[in-house]
Order: structure tokens, then C-alpha cells, then sequence
């Protein structure tokens, strides 16, 4: 792969234009790049166009950067992951694009499959993953532009996409994940050297401040969004189902707490704010479930993601599965009652 860094980074093609996707081609478009918008429904073509102004294209060559913003779901299935529809656009990027392009896959996806993408572009475009915390109910203040994180499949791949995002390359260079592995190297193997765990290769220390003199460069057109860097995009990948994850488990809490509430007569209103007064609980509202098509699918990627598969989320699937069968149990109840009353 060609390691030779653009620093003027221009075409750029958002691939899915849905909820996220239409976003994210708005802000890049703001920022002055010469965007332009695919997506497998002509009819979210034509919404780009109106909406945003984009221009749409069914051709990938000749971009300098591929975002990837389509759904990761099964179309039958909402709650499952899937990303067939992920590998068929690697496959037309693979045929089309230019090598060196960039390729940010910022759709939330399953362990693993940033290595895999860059496999499958035979290792000739630089691919990151900078997923999203984008919520609908507040764009303004968790829209395209919050605080992210950042991972790339190869250090100069990180540094090219650090560019895109934040206008710096401030790569890790030596960041350990481990630190009990690192401080054994570094303390028993090679003095005089330090250990990268992500890489498990040694760093000369005398070249570290010269790459980091070389990283800390600004360009001159970036999204000016703040990243936060990881040394391996398998971080990325994780961040994002964990944090899903974690709030999967915050919500099926509510739930088995509404559910404790009603079979011993416990108002849980009253409870949830009794409890909610203390600095470091906050006892979430159980709505209707646990549902939309980011929450389950994300857990299940993280579940899925190890041979130990956590516990303590199984059971909160579970938790969520009475509480959805309880809520409609209770309105069918409800409809029942409301029904022979007007009868
Ligand atoms: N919406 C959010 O709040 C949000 C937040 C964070 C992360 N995400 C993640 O972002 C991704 C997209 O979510 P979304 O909410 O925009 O979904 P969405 O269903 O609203 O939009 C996805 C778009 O991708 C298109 N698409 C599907 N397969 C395609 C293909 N093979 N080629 C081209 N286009 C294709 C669809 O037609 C659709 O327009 C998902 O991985 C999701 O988990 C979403």
C-alpha cells in the first residue's frame, strides 16, 4: 500500500444515506468537500439530492475517502447483525477505487471486521473505524461533531484518517494496552527501547519524538471533529458494542426493577426517584422494551464477539423479554377492560 500521506483530501463518497448517513453528508458537505451520496434505495438518493444538496453517483472511482454509513442489521431482523450488504460495497470499492484512498467505516459493526475489509481491498486502501454517537433526540448536541473514537488497521492508516477527522495526525505511536506485558519488555528485554503493544514490535525511543513531531502537522481542511485515538481498530470496534452494551444493561435494570416493583405492590415511580437522589445512581425510565435497531443488534455483536459470552447480558436479554411480554400482556388487558366498559 502506497504510504504517501494527501494532504488535501477532497472527494469524499457517503455510502448509505439513511438516518446517519444524511447527517454525516450534511457536515462533510458544510465543511467544503466535494461530497457525493450512494445508496442501494434510489429513493434515499433522491432525499439527499432535495434535502442536502449532495450530488449522487452509482460510480465509486476517483474518491478520495469512502465513508460507510449503512445499516449492519438483518433486513428480516432488526435485533441480528448482519453485514452482507457491508462486503458487497467493499467489493465495488475494491474493483473501483484508487489504492491509497481512505475507507472509514463509521456503521457500528462486529469484532473483526475492519481487519477483514482491509483484507478484502488486499490491503491497498487505508481503512479506519470511527463510530458514531449520534442520537436523533439531539443532534445539536450529540450529532456528526462529539467526541469520537478512532481506529485504523495499520499506523498509517490512523494517521490519514486522524487527518480527515481532526485536521492532526496524532497517532499513538507507542500507546500499551497491556501494561504488565509492556513494562516486562520493557524492563527485562530492551532497555533502551519500548515496547508497542499493539504491534508487538520494539520502538527505538530515539524516533519517537521525531515521529511525533512529524504527527502533530495541522491540515488545512479537516472535519474539525475531536477523536479520540486507539492503537488498534479492534478497540474501535469494541467501544462502540460495549457502550451499547452498557447501556442495553442500564435499561434492562428499569425493566427487572418495574417488574420486582409490581409483583410486591411497590410504586416504582416513587422508588425509582427516592433512589435517583443519590450522586451516583440514576435509575433509567423502562419504556416499551428494549428495541430499535441499534441497542439489541449491538449487544448481541458484543455477545457474540467472544467464546465467554457475558453472563450478566444474556440475562438482561432475558430480563427485557418478560418485560416486553408483561407491557403487552398488561395493554391487551387494558384494551380488554376499555372494551367491555363501552360495550
Ligand atoms: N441512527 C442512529 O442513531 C445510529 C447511531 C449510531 C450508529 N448507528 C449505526 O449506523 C449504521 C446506519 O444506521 P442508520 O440509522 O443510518 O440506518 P438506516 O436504516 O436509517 O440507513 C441505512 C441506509 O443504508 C442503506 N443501505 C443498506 N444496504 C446498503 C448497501 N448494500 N449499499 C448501499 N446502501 C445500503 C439503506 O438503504 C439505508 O438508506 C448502523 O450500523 C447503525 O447501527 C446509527
Amino acid at each position: 500500500m502506497s504510504n504517501s500521506i494527501n494532504t488535501s483530501l477532497k472527494r469524499v463518497l457517503v455510502i448509505g444515506l439513511g438516518q446517519l448517513g444524511l447527517p454525516v453528508a450534511k457536515y462533510i458537505n458544510d465543511k467544503g468537500f466535494d461530497v457525493y451520496g450512494y445508496d442501494i434505495n434510489s429513493e434515499s438518493m433522491r432525499r439527499a439530492q432535495e434535502k442536502i444538496g449532495i450530488k449522487t453517483t452509482t460510480c465509486f472511482r476517483n474518491f478520495d475517502i469512502y465513508i460507510i454509513c449503512i445499516s449492519t442489521h438483518n433486513p428480516a431482523d432488526i435485533a441480528s447483525p448482519q453485514i452482507d450488504g457491508l462486503l458487497s460495497v467493499i467489493n465495488k470499492i475494491s474493483m473501483e477505487a484508487n489504492n491509497g484512498s481512505l475507507v472509514s467505516i463509521e456503521s457500528t459493526i462486529p469484532l473483526g471486521t475492519s481487519q477483514k475489509v482491509f483484507e478484502l481491498l488486499e490491503h491497498r486502501l487505508h481503512v479506519v473505524h470511527a463510530p458514531h454517537r449520534w442520537y436523533s433526540q439531539d443532534e445539536e448536541k450529540y450529532g456528526v461533531n462529539q467526541l469520537r473514537v478512532i481506529g485504523g488497521v495499520n499506523p498509517c492508516c490512523l494517521k490519514l484518517g486522524s487527518e480527515f477527522y481532526t485536521g492532526h495526525s496524532k497517532c499513538p505511536t507507542h500507546v500499551f494496552h497491556d501494561e504488565e506485558i509492556v513494562n516486562h519488555y520493557n524492563a527485562q528485554e530492551e532497555p533502551n527501547k519500548t515496547f508497542n503493544a499493539s504491534t508487538a514490535n520494539f520502538i527505538d525511543n530515539s524516533s519517537i519524538d521525531n515521529n511525533n513531531q512529524m504527527n502533530s502537522q495541522a491540515y488545512s481542511q479537516s472535519l474539525e471533529i475531536p477523536m479520540h485515538t486507539v492503537s488498534t481498530i479492534e478497540i474501535a470496534e469494541l467501544t462502540k458494542i460495549i457502550e451499547n452494551s452498557h447501556r442495553y444493561l442500564q435499561i434492562a435494570f428499569a425493566e427487572e426493577l418495574y417488574l420486582y416493583c409490581q409483583a410486591n405492590h411497590i410504586l416504582f415511580p416513587e422508588l425509582r426517584d427516592a433512589l435517583n437522589t443519590k450522586w451516583n445512581v440514576e435509575i433509567l425510565e423502562p419504556r416499551r422494551g428494549i428495541g430499535g435497531h441499534c441497542l439489541p443488534k449491538d449487544t448481541k455483536m458484543f455477545l457474540n464477539s467472544s467464546k465467554f459470552r457475558s453472563k450478566i447480558l444474556q440475562s438482561a436479554m432475558e430480563v427485557d423479554y418478560l418485560y416486553r411480554d408483561f407491557m403487552t400482556v398488561r395493554e391487551r388487558k387494558l384494551i380488554t377492560s376499555v372494551a367491555n366498559l363501552t360495550n
